[in-house]
């Protein structure tokens, strides 16, 4: 079966390890249940290890939000390579997320990390998406151009391990998420420019996912409708209750 995949990014959420910890704790009890879901939580880096398990907990993974492009140890003062995170049951790294390309994360930076967590043998969850959309198109060559150079350098054996994150940046942390139809319509352009680079079959493949002001209420739509492979949740994701009944509400879908 094919599995929905959910992921919670917590951004810089929440202030204390007590409440992550109880938001963890219910997002936990939750999984194991799920038929045709997965889940990922992704804390900020010093929650990580205090929201996982020392057992592993089904269609349950961690995930962090950024990643070093260092692969090996050695003098690089406030950075945390891909095999740490490993080391320590991380499964899923978050990269190119528009707020961290706001603080100056280049496509390049972007595809240096991904390498660094393909080789350490964890998924990219590699963000893209438009700032602006403009009606003659041309945020659609911004895609292509974002995803290509996001990826440049990586080898056609990683491509299955590989999500895209397809977030348009006007709809992070709005009041709506973008409408259905065009969900679904940008999700094809994305696997459309993924298997121009890695073939058809890697194109068929790909998990897309979407992010940008998705709740309980809007996330089944938007993966039903918008037919993409899951969901790359904000300010839901650290609402325990509304995040718990996103997954079920989504695990009920065919
Ligand atoms: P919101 O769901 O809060 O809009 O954030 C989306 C996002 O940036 C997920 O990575």
């Amino acid at each position: 079966m094919n599995k929905k995949l959910i992921v919670g990014n917590w951004k810089m959420n929440p202030m204390t390890i007590d409440e992550a910890q109880k938001i963890a704790r219910k997002i936990k009890r939750t999984a194991p249940i799920l038929v045709s879901t997965e889940t990922v939580i992704a804390p900020p880096y010093p929650f990580i290890i205090s929201c996982g398990s020392k057992k592993s907990i089904k269609n349950f993974h961690l995930g962090s939000q950024s990643v070093s492009i260092e692969i090996n140890s050695g003098p690089f003062t406030g950075e945390v390579s891909a095999s740490i995170l490993k080391d320590v049951g991380v499964e899923y790294v978050i990269i190119g997320h528009s707020e961290q390309r706001a603080r100056g994360e280049s496509d390049v930076t972007v595809s240096k990390k991904a390498l660094a967590v393909l080789t350490a043998g964890l998924s990219p969850i590699i963000c893209v998406g438009e700032i602006v959309r403009d009606d003659a198109g041309a945020y659609l060559d911004t895609l292509k151009n974002q995803i290509k150079t996001s990826l440049e350098g990586i080898e056609q054996k990683f491509s299955a391990d590989i999500i895209l994150a397809y977030e348009p940046v006007w709809a992070i942390g709005a009041q709506e998420a973008m409408k259905n139809e065009d969900i679904h319509e940008s999700s094809i352009f994305v696997k459309k420019v993924f298997s121009d680079i890695f073939g058809p079959e890697a194109g068929l493949k790909v998990k897309v996912l979407y992010g940008g002001s998705v709740n309980y209420r809007n996330a089944p739509d938007i993966i039903s409708i918008g037919k993409v492979d899951g969901l790359l949740v904000g300010r839901e994701s650290v609402n325990a209750p509304g995040f718990v009944e996103l997954l079920k509400a989504v695990d009920v879908l065919k």
